[in-house]
């Protein structure tokens, strides 16, 4: 068996099918592995006519690669991925690279590149978002680790990837984990934007009495604005979808209970361990969390009757509005709060991100995709250091109009007793950050009083403490 492949890729379901696909749409030849024989056969199936072999013998696949050889993994997060390095590394060389692109959790990735560093094999953590879809026509990538490792790869990750103004949306992303700690939070963020859209949908079905169609037809006209995003996007086709089972709309079958494969939470549980607050992203998980109680809801439900009397009668295409310009602010507050997660990591684990580079390599081809990451490209190129979007003059504006319509909102909904964890917690979060004096100074001085915790002086410097 020759050496002529550019490219392996172990794992052939359908995203490690369709990104080597990808990679032999622009001119690279590439072989994969999968120990089902028919994931293998499948790939081979699909690609007849190109430059593709597919295979289920580990040795087979590793001597078809030209050294040094490059290897992606596409496997699920966790200890699949250890077993595959372990089955791989008898065969592999010295100066070898093996790419991690899965959602492996970024303490993994530093693990793996301390033990094949030890063998002189190269490791890169990669985050990878667009779904199936994206893998096949153009994802966004997000790699990061040792920069000699993405050299040997750049040529087919640039061409791969999705393009926005011709620009590829890909970049060596910083040291160690950081590719895996940007495609984390990229998925916080996702996590945020989905349980606001979800909660959009809830007033304008609940409250505003909009049916599919009609709020089809809302979200069609949001994504032709300020809001246009890949979320926005598929909503709008998600209302329109019929049920293959029977009658009616297919949302309106699936069960309300969101599963989740832990990166939302793990953003959540990193943002705390570093003391970053981020509930937007938080709120979103919780509620997930909520949603799974779908049991209890259903016990709790009839003995808390959720209509609240009296509430005022709001104007449908008011709210309508109001619910699109509260969704642009919670979207750029949601943003904010990834992104100050971002800064706080790269100094934190000294990473060296470029917020800029980013959200460049955001616009295009992953799931948070949006109209508003250009705007935030933007005031990361005024200001690279900026410490919060919050902070940009770019956003004063923006924000500062969106902030009436979402509180309008969050106060119909509270009216008609409809959760808003989301929402609020943007809102709220605007409200913290952009208050110079909140209460925090009682919580200080009840930390004293109870246990000699001291507390600061906002008049005198030191160290103080009194005995109450
Ligand atoms: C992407 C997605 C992708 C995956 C999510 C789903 O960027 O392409 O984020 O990675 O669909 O991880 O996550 P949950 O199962 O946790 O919702």
């Amino acid at each position: 068996m020759t050496s002529t492949y550019d490219f392996g890729m172990i794992g052939l379901g359908v995203m490690g099918r369709n990104f080597l696909l990808n990679i032999t749409d622009h001119g690279f030849s590439a072989a994969g592995l999968d120990l089902d024989p028919d994931k293998a056969a499948a790939l081979e199936a699909e690609a007849s006519g190109k430059a593709v072999r597919g295979t289920i013998d580990t040795a087979d696949f590793v001597r078809m690669l030209k050294t040094p050889r490059k290897i992606m993994l596409l496997v699920p997060a966790g200890k699949a991925v250890d077993s595959v390095i372990g089955t791989l590394l008898p065969h592999l060389e010295h100066g070898d690279l093996i790419i991690d692109a899965g959602n492996s959790h970024f303490e993994d990735t530093n693990r793996r590149i301390e033990e094949l560093q030890a063998r002189d094999v190269l490791f890169m953590g990669m985050g990878v978002s667009g779904g199936a879809e994206g893998a096949r026509i153009g994802p966004s990538i997000m790699p990061g680790g040792n920069p000699e490792a993405y050299r040997l790869v750049a040529p087919i990750l640039e061409a791969v990837a999705a393009k926005v103004d011709g620009e590829p949306c890909v970049a060596h992303l910083g040291s160690t984990s950081a590719g895996h700690y940007v495609k984390m939070v990229h998925n916080g963020i996702e996590y945020g934007l989905m349980q606001l859209i979800a909660e959009a949908y809830d007033i304008l079905r609940n409250i505003a009495g909009l049916n599919n169609k009609e709020l089809h037809q809302v979200f069609k006209g949001w994504n032709q604005g300020a809001l246009q995003s890949f979320l926005i996007e598929i909503t709008a086709n998600i209302f329109l979808k019929g049920d293959n089972l029977g009658e009616g709309w297919l949302l309106d079958k699936i069960l309300d209970k969101a599963k989740q494969k832990g990166t939302g939470k793990w953003t959540s549980q990193n943002a705390m361990d570093m003391g970053i607050p981020t509930p937007t992203i938080d709120a979103a998980v919780t509620m997930r969390g909520l949603s799974a109680l779908k049991m209890e809801r259903k016990m709790a439900s009839p003995h808390y009757n959720r209509a609240v009397e009296n509430h005022s009668k709001v104007n449908r295409d008011t709210l309508v509005a109001q619910v699109g310009e509260a969704l642009y602010f919670a979207f750029i507050v949601t943003y904010a709060q990834g992104m100050h997660q971002l800064t706080e990591a790269s100094k934190e684990y000294n990473y060296g991100l470029n917020l800029e580079t980013i959200a460049r390599i955001w616009r295009g081809g992953c799931i948070i995709r949006a109209a508003l990451l250009e705007e935030i490209r933007k005031a990361y190129t005024d200001q690279p250091e900026l410490r919060n979007l919050l902070l940009s003059p770019a956003f004063h504006e923006p924000v500062l109009h969106g902030q009436h319509a979402c509180r309008s909102v969050i106060k119909t909904a509270i009216d008609h007793g409809l959760p808003t964890l989301a929402f609020s917690s943007a809102l709220h979060y605007f409200d913290a950050y952009r208050c110079e004096q909140l209460p925090l100074n009682l919580v200080q001085a009840q930390r004293d009083y109870f246990g000699a915790h001291t507390y600061e002086r906002a008049d005198v410097e030191g160290v103080f403490h009194t005995d109450w």
